[in-house]
């Protein structure tokens, strides 16, 4: 099966159908409460929460953190969950707190309605997690920057060790970003696992920041404070819909892409509500609050229209990721710790 062909089919296919209103609005009385956390950009995740408290009248309570802090919170808080749904972030963290059982199994009406990597993810993950979106990994850079200081434009990760771009590069740390374990991932499959961790320590020779979030070195490219930042190309897009001077790349080699994902927590409080979230979440009507808060990620609601901006994944040299490899519990705890031993503590 070739996953690529699937995205593409997909991105193809959508975006012509009717939506359908899930709930109807108007509805909103006092009906409990619901704790999210929440792994996609702030201002999405507002949207999420307002829209979501406008049409069921139950108070949702949310905080945004990137990936792998999701993760270790849920997985911390285990024994008595805070927590009654985990939407979005890359799928990685999601697979492997499924795999270890800290996530609820759950079969949605709506998963008629998704597209086949979507549907997928739920598979692979035994019913612990779903497709909510995708996007592919990129990089970009500041056009301003690369001019003024006679840098060639990089177009192909090798491009991103050259000297010229010492300290001009900016990543997040894989631990807590999923952006970053996708990198990881992205640059072991491409380059196999030796040939990739000498990839990445000669890239942190010109890195001059891990970030916290995955998003970080798409807006600080946008600033002037990075030459060049690693990113999913729709959250670099967000930059240049902005109109900051800042083009979008899409790796001469080839790049990997993630299945943005959500799960039930086990033992959730509200677990009712955890669950009429996750229905509403997979309509094609709440996946349209992603475009109107600028976020470029391709739906996974077949219904939901792709945002004329999202990057065309039928454009792009998309490998063959393998989600349930590099996201199991044991492949991604060695992978880390590996990158945290050979790579970070590296001297520059
Ligand atoms: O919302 C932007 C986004 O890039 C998502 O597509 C992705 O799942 C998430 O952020 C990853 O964030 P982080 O790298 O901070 O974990």
């Amino acid at each position: 099966m070739n996953v690529k062909k699937n995205l593409v089919a997909a991105t193809m296919l959508a975006g012509t159908m009717t939506a359908l209103s899930f709930m109807s609005a108007g509805t909103a009385q006092a009906q409990g409460a619901l704790v999210m956390y929440c792994g996609v950009q702030e201002e999405w995740c507002r949207a999420m929460t307002t829209a979501f408290e406008r049409e069921t009248g139950i108070k949702v309570s949310m905080t945004r953190k990137s990936a792998g802090e999701v993760y270790a919170q849920v997985k911390a808080e285990a024994a008595n969950p805070r927590a009654d749904i985990w939407w979005g972030g890359t799928g990685d963290p999601h697979m492997q707190a499924a795999e270890e059982g800290i996530t609820e199994e759950y079969k949605s009406p709506k998963m008629g309605e998704l597209q086949d990597w979507a549907v997928r993810q739920w598979e692979q993950s035994k019913g612990r997690t779903v497709g909510i979106y995708s996007g592919a990994l990129g990089f970009g850079y500041n056009t301003d920057l690369v001019k003024s200081n006679n840098i060639p434009e990089p177009k192909c990760w090798a491009d991103l060790l050259k000297p010229e771009l010492k300290d001009e590069v900016q990543v997040a740390d894989p631990n807590s970003s999923g952006t970053a374990y996708t990198l990881l991932a992205t640059i072991v499959q491409i380059m196999g696992e030796d040939k990739g961790f000498e990839y990445l320590k000669a890239l942190h020779k010109n890195v001059n920041q891990y970030t916290k979030s995955g998003a970080a070195p798409a807006k600080a490219m946008a600033l002037g404070e990075t030459t060049a930042g690693i990113a999913f190309m729709h959250d670099i897009v967000t930059m240049v819909v902005d109109k900051a001077p800042v083009k979008v790349v899409a790796p001469c080699e080839g790049t990997g892409y993630e299945i943005g994902s959500m799960s039930l927590i086990k033992g959730a409080k509200n677990m009712d509500n955890a669950k009429k979230f996750y229905d509403w979440a997979l309509t094609a009507d709440a996946q349209k609050l992603g475009a109107d808060a600028k976020s470029y990620q391709v739906p996974s609601n077949k219904s939901t229209p792709i945002p004329p901006q999202s990057p065309k994944l039928s454009d792009i040299k998309l490998i063959n990721f393998d989600f349930a490899k590099y996201g199991s519990s044991a492949e991604r705890k060695r992978l880390l710790s590996k990158w945290d031993n050979e790579v970070k503590n590296l001297p520059k």
